[in-house]
């Protein structure tokens, strides 16, 4: 009996914390805009990027590792001039399938970069300046597919375990654009 694919189930079961995400970063239109959701990203991914780093990665995982933007986050605020994030977040709780959940969240995201890319471009910065984690996450779509094929492959998998740690990976987005971020 055919079943709906679990990257379909996430995307559906997340979308309004998706959406309250795109309402928190608003629109970005200047570079005050720009720098504000640049603070906000690090305050958001770092910590998480630090965390899975360190993470032993089941054999589900084989042969992949997610998109790590942390470097080229900090390079962007140097070249804007803004500090770094002063107080991380703590560690999210990961289980078992929990870790699909957030990755799905944070490899995801490379969609929404083409776009923010963009936009970004239209204040002048690119690649090597200001938007340099967006033009890295919005050249990942390889590492997304390859993720999409393990998520749907892993055995066996508890597809509400991901679902939730998704939402909490959305509602730590979301508290970070919202600057209420903190450990
Ligand atoms: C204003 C900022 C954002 C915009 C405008 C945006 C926009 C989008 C768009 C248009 C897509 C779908 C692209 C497609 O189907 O090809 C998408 C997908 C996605 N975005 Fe965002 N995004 C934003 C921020 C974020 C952030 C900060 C996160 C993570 C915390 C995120 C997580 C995701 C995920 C997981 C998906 C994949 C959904 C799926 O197709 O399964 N987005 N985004």
């Amino acid at each position: 009996m055919p079943t709906t694919p679990r990257r379909w189930v996430l995307r559906e079961r997340t979308s309004a914390a998706h959406s309250a995400v795109d309402a928190a970063i608003g629109a970005f239109g200047d570079l005050t805009g720009y720098t504000a959701y640049l603070q906000s990203i690090a305050a958001f991914r770092q910590p998480l990027e630090r965390q899975l780093a360190a993470f032993a990665f089941p054999p589900d995982l084989e042969g992949w590792r997610p998109t790590a933007v942390g470097a080229a986050i900090s390079a962007d605020l140097v070249d804007l001039g803004v500090p770094p994030a002063s107080r991380p977040a703590g560690d999210l709780a990961l289980r078992g399938d929990g870790l699909f959940g957030a990755l799905y969240v944070l490899e995801g995201s490379a969609l929404g970069a083409r776009l923010l890319f963009e936009r970004a471009k239209t204040l002048g910065l690119s690649s090597e300046f200001g938007a340099r984690h967006l033009a890295l996450l919005s050249r990942s779509i390889e590492g997304w597919r390859g993720f999409l094929d393990r998520l749907e492959a892993a055995e066996p998998f508890d597809i509400d375990q991901a679902v939730e740690t998704s939402v909490a990976v959305f509602a730590r987005a979301r508290a970070a654009f919202e600057g209420s971020l903190h450990g």
